[in-house]
């Protein structure tokens, strides 16, 4: 399912002391079966782009395309739970969410809403908790008993029991350790992969942005400022610094490397593999001179 913003605003709380412009003229195009990262500072507007994705902001200004429905700002817009149902949103500390008694029927929750069976749901909650990589035996459980980063995984599970086609990721690992934080990340990366999901991440980490996305979107102060490929974006660190952004750390390896060597390599490499690669043919030529 492709997705567009063509010309977004959004305004919060309009004709109120506390009216917001959080996002202007954001044009975004998301082809079906593309991993995006948006980036930006806390307050850019990313969360705020996120709810456009399965309408639940409609634009102030401009239009927002999902699979075959146009969002358009001051018309009616119904008939969005179709929409919802396509599109699921991991929102920050999803946990947050979890309300009902036992883990089954939260991540059952979902599903029963949209018109899917009992026996549907129950299947597919088990299903989904495998996918997340938690025991069946924690079905009965209430989530409240469970750890923060299990609690997180069901929270997750009850999205993908959706079975949406475009699955939305607002910082899906803040607050966890670095080994869950990677669980996490490859599992999401497997789903995009073996389902052919579109995904769209808010991240502050520009590792992931780097390893997992096809396309990175920068925003500031509610405008895209900078899109392209993870190359294209992390040639130019030193616009990124001056945002005030980081570069994955195996560029700014690189670059100390280009500084130390006074020697330039052909491109930016986003991996220590293809960085090692390159060292060591520079190093078997014999060196930089
Ligand atoms: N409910 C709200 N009411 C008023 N302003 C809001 C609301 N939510 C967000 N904003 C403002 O909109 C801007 C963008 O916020 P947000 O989309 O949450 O940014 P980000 O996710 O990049 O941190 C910020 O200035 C924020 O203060
Ligand atoms: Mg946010």
């Amino acid at each position: 399912m492709d997705i567009s913003l063509a010309h977004v605003d959004y305004r919060y709380q309009v004709n109120t002391p506390f009216e917001r412009l959080a996002i202007q003229d954001v044009s975004i195009d998301i082809p079906a079966g593309t991993y995006m990262a948006i980036i930006g500072h806390t307050g850019s507007g990313k969360s705020t782009v996120l709810q456009h994705l399965n309408g639940l902001l409609v634009p102030t200004e401009g239009t927002v395309t999902i699979g075959n429905r146009e969002i358009k700002a001051n018309q009616k817009n119904k008939g969005l739970r179709q929409v919802r149902q396509k599109v699921g949103i991991v929102f920050q500390f999803p946990e947050h969410q979890l309300f009902e008694e036992t883990v089954e029927k939260d991540i059952m929750f979902g599903p029963m809403n949209f018109g899917v069976s009992e026996t549907e749901a129950k299947e597919r909650a088990r299903h989904a908790l495998v996918q997340v990589g938690l025991s069946e035996t924690i079905l009965t459980k209430s989530p409240f008993d469970l750890s923060g980063g299990q609690m997180r995984r069901v929270a997750i599970a009850g999205v993908l029991a959706m079975e949406p086609d475009v699955i939305v990721l607002d910082e899906p690992t803040a607050g966890l350790d670095p080994r869950g934080r990677k669980e996490i990340m490859d599992m999401f990366y497997q789903l995009h992969q073996e389902r052919g999901l579109s995904t769209i991440l808010v991240t502050h980490s520009m590792e992931d942005a780097a390893m997992y996305a096809d396309q990175i979107v920068i925003m500031q102060q509610g405008k895209v400022v900078k899109k392209g490929t993870p190359v294209e974006i992390f040639s130019s660190p030193a616009e990124l610094v001056q945002m005030g952004l980081d570069v994955p750390e195996v560029v700014r390896f690189q670059l100390k490397l280009e500084e130390k060597w006074g020697h330039k390599f052909k491109q930016i490499y986003l991996s220590i593999e293809q960085l090692s690669a390159a060292v060591a043919e520079v190093l078997e030529r014999g060196g930089t001179s």
